[in-house]
């Protein structure tokens, strides 16, 4: 097919975690997006199952967000970031700290998730430092967390390919175990009901191994997302939270998929009832139509960072962009739907709909585990005979094919439907999915 509107030159655009050559010798071109679908330049209508990456939550061109970006622009395009501040600012921060459980107060605005990881790492260690625990330098992540891209993030992270080729990475990072057992956890529908003690004994042997005071913070996304929709067993949380409190280890939970109604729920902290000392977020927080992430820290590291420094820049960190007028813009016309829309209580009520129609994906071709939680689904593949990933990529461009966007990941499947779906919509995404596996050798 004759590609129209479409650039000659492929050569110097670098797409990042995409095959650069299979994309450039076929490529795929979005030129517009409305509601649930995506438009390409050869003229077909794409639906979009998976909110763009986790993060166009309202669907694509939200009228509201749209023209605020718009006024925005037209009033403020840019002010420094250091030493100034817009009003909006102010206001975004104030909506987002309502949203997180009583003790998360203070937001610190960055321009993506794994700038909200690498923030959140930074905070914990000024932290305890400021109050004479210098010496707490460790973090712990766990096996296959996906915490972004930057140094601190992959450090912490738990994907082999994220990590293996950029050195060493940060020091003194240990991994929690995986929390999910595919041989018995496959098809549960939810929180596996299993022990959570048998992957947090890990947890009390490292802690043992380095000692407490040496431990600055674990990071775990409250649900493993990029992964492909892994759900820790019921209480897993809970028991993490009793067991960092009571060596003075920080939790921070990465919120950048589960932050703003994924699980059905403001966030995976109110979700799971648990309250952390930090949560990062992104994505959803302004429904990706400028790039914006956040970091929200407890009152209590808010105050021993700044107590800590009479006078002076108290937290040596910032981008130029942070809380950028424009992203604040969408943020604050993105959260205001949220609540118009009642987005959160509606993907919370379209959950147990979602939940049957994956698993209705169960005994189609290839098809070895089915997850979901809220409004986000996982399936995993048997490996092509080839080698793994290339099942799941087939997966991916088969339903290309057949018309709808979804995520793939070595040989596991991410779905991820845009939270003001409908019943139509949700069944529209599973259908295609089913059509695009049968199609798979
Ligand atoms: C849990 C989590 N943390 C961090 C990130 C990184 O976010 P970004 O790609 O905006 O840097 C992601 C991205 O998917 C994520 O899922």
């Amino acid at each position: 097919m004759t590609i129209a509107n479409t650039p000659n030159d492929l050569s110097a655009y670098w797409l990042p975690f995409t095959p650069n050559k299979a994309f450039k010798a076929a490529p795929r071109f979005i030129v517009k997006g409305e509601g649930q679908f995506y438009f390409t330049s050869d003229g077909r209508k794409i639906r979009d199952g998976f909110s763009g990456m986790w993060c166009s939550i309202l669907g694509h061109g939200h009228r509201k967000i749209t023209e605020a970006i718009v006024a925005q622009a037209g009033t403020l395009d840019y002010s420094p970031a250091f030493n100034f501040a817009t009003p909006g600012a102010f206001e975004l921060a104030s909506q987002v700290a309502a949203q997180f459980p009583a003790g998360l107060e203070h937001v610190f605005f960055t321009n993506s998730g794994s700038e909200a990881v690498d923030t959140a790492l930074k905070m914990a260690l000024t932290f305890h430092r400021a109050r004479g625990e210098g010496t707490r330098v460790r973090f712990i992540g766990r096996v296959n967390g996906y915490h972004g891209v930057g140094f601190g993030g992959i450090s912490v992270g738990g994907m082999p390919n994220n990590r293996k080729f950029f050195g060493l990475g940060l020091p003194g990072v240990d991994h929690l175990p995986f929390p999910y057992n595919p041989g018995t956890d496959a098809y549960t529908k939810g929180e596996p009901n299993r022990d959570p003690s048998i992957y947090l004994k890990e947890l009390e042997s490292i802690i043992t191994l380095h000692d407490p005071s040496t431990i600055a913070a674990v990071i775990v996304e409250p649900m493993i997302g990029s992964a492909g929709v892994f759900v820790p067993p019921r209480g897993y949380l809970q028991r993490l939270r009793d067991i960092t409190s009571r060596h003075g280890i920080l939790l921070i939970l990465d919120e950048v998929i589960t932050g703003f109604g994924r699980l059905g729920a403001a966030n995976g902290a109110s979700y799971f009832g648990v309250t952390p000392d930090i949560c990062t977020m992104a994505k959803g927080l302004n429904n990706a139509a400028v790039p914006m992430g956040a970091v929200i820290a407890a009152e209590k590291i808010y105050k021993t960072i700044l107590d800590s420094t009479p006078n002076g820049i108290e937290f040596f960190h910032g981008y130029t962009y942070s809380a950028h007028p424009l992203a604040v813009a969408a943020g604050l016309a993105a959260q205001a739907v949220l609540r118009e829309e009642d987005v959160y209580r509606r993907a919370g009520n379209l959950s147990s709909f979602f939940e049957e129609a994956m698993h209705s994906l169960r005994g189609e071709p290839y098809v070895t585990d089915v997850r979901n939680l809220g409004l986000a689904g996982g399936l995993s593949l048997e490996p092509h005979r080839d080698g793994p990933g290339i099942r799941g990529y087939s997966l991916f461009l088969s339903a290309y094919e057949k018309g709808v966007a979804i995520r793939s990941n070595g040989d596991t499947i991410a779905i991820a439907p845009i939270l003001t779906s409908n019943q139509g919509d949700i069944e529209s995404i599973i259908e295609l999915v089913r059509q695009s596996l049968r199609t798979l050798s």
